[in-house]
Protein backbone atom coordinates (compact mmCIF):
# COMPACT_ATOMS: atom_id res chain seq x y z
CA UNK A 1 0.00 0.00 0.00
CA UNK A 2 1.05 3.43 -0.89
CA UNK A 3 0.48 6.18 1.76
CA UNK A 4 2.20 9.45 0.19
CA UNK A 5 -0.09 11.83 1.26
CA UNK A 6 0.28 15.38 2.46
CA UNK A 7 1.23 16.37 6.08
CA UNK A 8 -1.84 18.87 7.77
CA UNK A 9 0.09 22.62 8.17
CA UNK A 10 3.06 22.04 5.13
CA UNK A 11 3.96 25.35 3.42
CA UNK A 12 3.59 25.27 -0.21
CA UNK A 13 6.95 24.92 -0.88
CA UNK A 14 7.00 21.92 1.51
CA UNK A 15 4.00 20.39 -0.04
CA UNK A 16 5.29 20.84 -3.54
CA UNK A 17 8.39 19.12 -2.79
CA UNK A 18 6.58 16.27 -0.93
CA UNK A 19 4.33 16.24 -4.10
CA UNK A 20 7.54 15.80 -6.13
CA UNK A 21 9.13 13.18 -4.26
CA UNK A 22 5.90 11.01 -4.11
CA UNK A 23 5.92 11.41 -7.84
CA UNK A 24 9.58 10.25 -8.53
CA UNK A 25 9.10 7.20 -6.17
CA UNK A 26 5.79 5.87 -7.59
CA UNK A 27 7.27 6.14 -11.04
CA UNK A 28 10.63 4.84 -10.64
CA UNK A 29 11.51 1.66 -12.52
CA UNK A 30 7.92 1.89 -14.11
CA UNK A 31 8.08 2.00 -18.15
CA UNK A 32 4.61 1.81 -18.65
CA UNK A 33 3.58 5.70 -19.30
CA UNK A 34 -0.29 5.96 -19.24
CA UNK A 35 0.36 3.95 -15.62
CA UNK A 36 2.64 6.54 -14.08
CA UNK A 37 -0.14 9.58 -15.72
CA UNK A 38 -2.73 7.92 -13.78
CA UNK A 39 -0.98 7.58 -10.74
CA UNK A 40 0.87 11.42 -11.07
CA UNK A 41 -2.96 12.53 -11.70
CA UNK A 42 -4.10 10.70 -8.55
CA UNK A 43 -1.08 12.29 -6.49
CA UNK A 44 -2.12 15.68 -8.15
CA UNK A 45 -5.72 15.24 -6.50
CA UNK A 46 -4.16 13.88 -3.21
CA UNK A 47 -1.78 16.56 -2.38
CA UNK A 48 -3.17 19.79 -3.79
CA UNK A 49 -6.39 21.35 -2.70
CA UNK A 50 -9.51 22.84 -3.86
CA UNK A 51 -9.57 20.80 -7.46
CA UNK A 52 -12.29 19.79 -9.44
CA UNK A 53 -10.05 18.91 -12.52
CA UNK A 54 -6.83 17.12 -12.64
CA UNK A 55 -4.47 15.36 -15.27
CA UNK A 56 -2.58 14.99 -18.44
CA UNK A 57 -3.32 15.74 -22.34
CA UNK A 58 -1.00 13.90 -24.27
CA UNK A 59 0.07 15.39 -27.73
CA UNK A 60 -1.07 12.32 -30.39
CA UNK A 61 -0.38 12.95 -33.80
CA UNK A 62 -0.46 16.76 -33.77
CA UNK A 63 -3.54 17.32 -31.33
CA UNK A 64 -4.07 16.91 -27.94
CA UNK A 65 -6.01 14.11 -26.72
CA UNK A 66 -7.17 13.32 -23.50
CA UNK A 67 -4.91 11.41 -20.84
CA UNK A 68 -5.65 10.02 -17.26
CA UNK A 69 -7.10 12.36 -15.11
CA UNK A 70 -9.58 12.73 -11.89
CA UNK A 71 -12.65 15.06 -12.04
CA UNK A 72 -15.67 15.22 -14.28
CA UNK A 73 -15.44 13.61 -17.96
CA UNK A 74 -13.86 15.46 -20.36
CA UNK A 75 -13.75 16.92 -24.08
CA UNK A 76 -11.28 14.58 -25.62
CA UNK A 77 -9.31 16.08 -28.46
CA UNK A 78 -8.38 19.77 -28.23
CA UNK A 79 -6.32 21.39 -31.42
CA UNK A 80 -3.00 23.01 -30.67
CA UNK A 81 -3.69 26.33 -30.30
CA UNK A 82 -7.53 26.26 -28.51
CA UNK A 83 -8.56 26.97 -25.27
CA UNK A 84 -5.80 27.30 -21.89
CA UNK A 85 -4.83 23.83 -22.82
CA UNK A 86 -3.75 24.49 -26.45
CA UNK A 87 -1.76 27.69 -26.11
CA UNK A 88 0.16 25.70 -23.41
CA UNK A 89 0.79 23.03 -26.13
CA UNK A 90 1.45 25.52 -28.95
CA UNK A 91 3.64 27.92 -26.96
CA UNK A 92 5.34 25.79 -24.69
CA UNK A 93 4.63 28.12 -21.84
CA UNK A 94 2.94 27.44 -18.73
CA UNK A 95 -0.95 29.45 -18.57
CA UNK A 96 -1.55 30.70 -15.12
CA UNK A 97 -5.49 31.15 -15.79
CA UNK A 98 -6.97 33.20 -12.81
CA UNK A 99 -10.12 33.96 -14.25
CA UNK A 100 -11.34 31.29 -16.90
CA UNK A 101 -14.05 33.09 -18.21
CA UNK A 102 -12.26 36.23 -18.92
CA UNK A 103 -9.54 34.01 -20.95
CA UNK A 104 -10.52 34.04 -25.20
CA UNK A 105 -11.35 30.32 -26.55
CA UNK A 106 -11.59 28.68 -22.93
CA UNK A 107 -13.10 25.32 -23.33
CA UNK A 108 -15.04 24.82 -20.65
CA UNK A 109 -15.49 20.92 -19.44
CA UNK A 110 -16.73 21.34 -15.71
CA UNK A 111 -18.94 24.51 -15.43
CA UNK A 112 -17.62 24.30 -11.63
CA UNK A 113 -14.20 25.41 -12.98
CA UNK A 114 -13.30 29.05 -12.33
CA UNK A 115 -9.42 28.93 -12.47
CA UNK A 116 -6.96 26.81 -14.15
CA UNK A 117 -3.17 26.20 -14.30
CA UNK A 118 -1.77 24.36 -17.67
CA UNK A 119 1.66 23.47 -17.69
CA UNK A 120 3.42 21.51 -20.66
CA UNK A 121 5.32 18.34 -20.39
CA UNK A 122 8.84 19.02 -22.50
CA UNK A 123 10.99 16.29 -23.68
CA UNK A 124 13.78 16.77 -25.51
CA UNK A 125 12.28 20.22 -26.56
CA UNK A 126 9.48 18.93 -28.14
CA UNK A 127 5.76 19.27 -26.07
CA UNK A 128 4.47 15.34 -25.28
CA UNK A 129 1.80 16.10 -22.84
CA UNK A 130 0.13 18.93 -20.84
CA UNK A 131 -0.49 18.82 -17.24
CA UNK A 132 -4.39 20.55 -16.57
CA UNK A 133 -5.46 21.66 -12.96
CA UNK A 134 -8.88 23.13 -12.75
CA UNK A 135 -10.33 24.67 -9.50
CA UNK A 136 -13.72 25.87 -8.80
CA UNK A 137 -12.58 28.87 -6.71
CA UNK A 138 -11.09 32.09 -8.32
CA UNK A 139 -7.51 32.53 -8.39
CA UNK A 140 -6.38 29.16 -7.06
CA UNK A 141 -3.12 28.85 -8.82
CA UNK A 142 -0.10 31.48 -8.03
CA UNK A 143 3.24 31.61 -9.33
CA UNK A 144 4.33 29.33 -6.82
CA UNK A 145 2.43 26.61 -8.23
CA UNK A 146 3.07 27.46 -11.50
CA UNK A 147 6.64 26.65 -10.45
CA UNK A 148 5.71 23.46 -8.51
CA UNK A 149 4.37 21.68 -11.50
CA UNK A 150 7.38 23.13 -13.91
CA UNK A 151 9.16 21.19 -11.62
CA UNK A 152 7.02 17.87 -11.35
CA UNK A 153 6.57 18.26 -15.20
CA UNK A 154 10.45 18.68 -16.18
CA UNK A 155 11.09 15.57 -13.64
CA UNK A 156 8.28 13.22 -15.25
CA UNK A 157 8.75 14.02 -18.54
CA UNK A 158 10.65 10.81 -19.43
CA UNK A 159 8.45 8.47 -17.42
CA UNK A 160 5.13 9.36 -19.17
N1 LIG B 1 -10.30 24.08 -19.87
C1 LIG B 1 -9.39 23.40 -20.76
C2 LIG B 1 -10.00 22.16 -21.34
C3 LIG B 1 -9.72 20.93 -20.56
S1 LIG B 1 -10.67 20.81 -19.17
O1 LIG B 1 -10.42 21.93 -18.27
C4 LIG B 1 -10.41 19.38 -18.40
C5 LIG B 1 -8.97 24.33 -21.88
O2 LIG B 1 -9.51 25.42 -22.05
O3 LIG B 1 -8.07 23.95 -22.62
Amino acid sequence: MFTFAPTEGQSKAELHADLLEAARALTQDEPDGIANMANLAALLWQFLPDLNWAGFYRMVGGELVLGPFIGKPACIRIPVGRGVCGAAAATGQTQLVPDVHAFPGHIACDAASQSELVVPVIRDGTVIAVIDLDSPSPARFDADDARGIEALAKAMADRI
